[in-house]
């Protein structure tokens, strides 16, 4: 898989609240080399380790990174303004098996917590591409969590932890009971998830209970970003090996790893 460093150029910058920010960023090679999943690592100024950001859309020669301002990091990237530049590495990782090879698919579904939303306006893309449409559950502990303004509103149902949009709890539950609902499409489905810890666990309960194949794109946090520094370990299922966030992920399979 080709990966580049390149000077960005910052073209875009959308606010969707005190708390996230959509950046644009110029950068041919990565776009057209990338898959949904895989992300990039950006070297801010003034932080010491690059910050690793999925690829939330691509637009010709643009990468779109949905930033959440929760550091030093964040906050100082959330502040690049179009002219702007950014030294960048990608695309990083592998990225959610969506071609060829899981044969004759009829239910791509998405599960999304928080700014887990990032991988997936990129894959929802790649897939329409192909003629499909997944179906898309979202949750967030308030509709401020809900970052859905790049995604198919007619496929999106919604969870939120406060009942401030859609059903009152998790999401992880509403897509339980979809599955339950069509058992006669259950072995053919395709789960691709991301979110904060505990829901990828208890989607990996969900998926293991039902016999729905997964996938899931993990967050640890990272220095290298390309497999020397050991930092982003992950547990394999039924060993004691481990494997490495950055280079065997950030997607896995579900089945395949202890979260
Ligand atoms: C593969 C991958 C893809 C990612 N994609 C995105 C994305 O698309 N959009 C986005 O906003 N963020 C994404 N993240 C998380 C993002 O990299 C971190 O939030 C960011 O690096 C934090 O840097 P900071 O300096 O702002 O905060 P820091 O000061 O470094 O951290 C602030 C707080 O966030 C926690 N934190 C830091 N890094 C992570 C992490 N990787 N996972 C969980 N908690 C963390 C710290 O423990 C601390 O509590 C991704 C992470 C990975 C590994
Ligand atoms: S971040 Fe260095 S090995 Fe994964």
């Amino acid at each position: 898989m080709p990966r580049f460093q390149l000077t960005a150029r910052a073209v875009r910058r959308q606010v969707l609240n005190s708390q996230a920010v959509i950046i644009g960023l110029e950068a041919a090679e990565i776009a057209a080399s990338a898959i949904p999943g895989q992300f990039v690592e950006l070297k801010v100024p003034g932080v010491l380790w690059r910050r690793p950001m999925s690829i939330y859309r691509r637009i010709g020669d643009v990468i779109e990174i949905l930033v959440a301002i929760v550091g030093p990091g964040s906050r100082a990237l959330a502040q690049l303004i179009p002219g702007g530049s950014i030294d960048i590495i990608g695309p990083l990782g592998n990225g959610f098996p969506i071609d060829g090879s899981d044969g004759d698919v009829v239910d791509d579904v998405v599960v999304a917590g928080g700014f887990g939303i990032a991988p997936f306006p990129f894959l929802v893309q790649r897939l329409r591409e192909v003629g499909r449409t997944p179906r898309i559950f979202l949750g967030g502990r308030t509709k401020d969590q809900l970052f859905r303004q790049d995604l198919p509103a007619e496929r999106i149902s919604v969870a939120t932890e406060d009942g401030s949009a859609g059903e009152q709890g998790k999401v992880v539950p509403l897509f339980a009971s979809f599955a339950d609902a069509v058992p006669e499409r259950i072995e053919r489905m395709r789960v691709y998830a991301c979110g904060p810890t505990p829901m990828l666990r208890a989607l990996q309960h969900a998926v293991a209970s039902r016999g729905i194949r997964a996938w899931v794109s993990v967050e640890r946090e990272m220095a290298c970003g390309i497999g020397i520094c050991q930092g982003c370990v992950v547990g394999a299922a039924g060993s004691d090996a481990y494997l490495l966030a950055c280079k065997d992920g950030p997607v896995f399979d579900a089945s395949a790893i202890v979260l």
